[in-house]
């Protein structure tokens, strides 16, 4: 499974542009799935059918795109200006690289100043340009970039640039390839711009229309220095979202994934995050209103150059999207 986890999360894909991640997962899963499709939207779409009639849809989302920027500006020099795709810790891209699509790869750096005066339209990206029309040999206004960074494995804990929400991704990939025949029709949407709105989660539930949908997403952890005052740790298994600024879980499906987790034997923990949401938020607005609910990956540094998450609790969460798969949803719906 890491080797999933790296090739996803070294691949390129901020919001809009998620070509690659598909043709990647596509490719993966192509052989388990019945039906796989892309839409206007660039979700890609993979269909299990359940052999039961009684059986219920079930719609599992996990986003493909990742954050990033677009060039706005290229000066005399060459030097690149942007603007964020999704959100950006500008703290954080001191220093760091940029790769765009085709492959070129750039520096961030700032202008001088005083730190805590920081903004975005302060830093620069120099990809070792000489002259606007050199740097335009590169890369021209509109592109969207990725922040550049490795994967790394460092045995239980892995470290990648965009855990949010390859992570998710590999998960149902892993998922996919596991699971045996079910009562329920499983839609596996690897969605498109949810780091800008969830864009792309909206579309595809109204087209699904499922009985139930489930994103799979990180989420933040307390167990860091001087952290935020959450009690979601990395290691402690998968989180049942409770709340956040996009949902409130119903009761129903909190206490639906919490006996599957008991009767399973799957560890699991419950997240309340204070500010964030996923696309389960835009799917329970869907139609008349949609169940839904979110499994959670504990990710420490999420929107930064180096996401980590626990291979355990990925593991549980793998095993949380096999028992939903093939669960009884009578009682639910
Ligand atoms: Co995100
Ligand atoms: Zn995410």
């Amino acid at each position: 499974m890491k080797d999933v986890i790296r090739t996803l999360t070294e691949a390129f894909g901020p919001s809009g542009y998620e070509g690659p991640v598909r043709e990647l997962i596509a490719e993966m899963i192509k052989e388990y799935v019945d039906e796989i499709s892309t839409d206007v939207m660039g979700n890609l779409i993979a269909v299990k059918r359940g052999f039961s009639p009684e059986g219920k849809k079930i719609m599992f989302s996990a986003h493909g795109d990742e954050i990033g920027i677009v060039v706005t500006h290229i000066d005399d020099k060459g030097f690149l200006r942007f603007t964020n795709v999704g959100g950006l810790y500008t703290e954080t891209l001191v220093g760091n690289r940029v790769r765009f699509e085709s492959g070129t790869i750039g520096v961030i750096y700032r202008e001088k100043g005083e730190l805590k005066d920081l903004t975005l339209d302060k830093l620069y990206i120099d990809i070792g340009a000489e002259s606007k029309e050199d740097a335009e040999q590169k890369v021209r206004i509109g592109e969207f970039g990725i922040i550049h960074r490795e994967f790394t494995d460092l045995g239980n804990r892995l470290i990648g640039k965009s855990m949010d929400d390859r992570i998710g991704c590999a998960i149902l990939v892993e998922a996919i390839k596991a699971l045996q025949e079910s009562p329920n029709t499983l839609y596996f949407v690897f969605s498109s711009q949810e780091e800008v709105g969830l864009r792309g989660a909206r579309t595809s539930a109204y087209t699904i229309n499922p009985d139930l949908g489930i994103a799979l997403d990180v989420t933040l952890t307390g167990d860091v220095p001087e952290g935020p005052r959450m009690e979601v740790s990395l290691g402690k298994g998968a989180a049942i979202k409770v709340k956040d600024s996009s949902m409130i879980t119903h009761p129903k499906v909190k206490a639906f994934l919490t006996k599957l987790a008991e009767d399973n034997s799957i560890p699991h923990q419950f997240e309340v995050l204070e500010r964030g949401g996923t696309d389960a938020g835009a799917i329970h607005l869907t139609r008349e209103g949609i169940l839904a609910g979110t499994i959670s990956i504990p990710c420490r540094y999420v929107h930064t150059a180096s996401e980590m998450v626990d291979i355990r609790d990925v593991q549980a969460c793998v095993d949380l999207v096999k028992a939903v798969a093939t669960a009884d949803l009578s009682e639910l719906i």
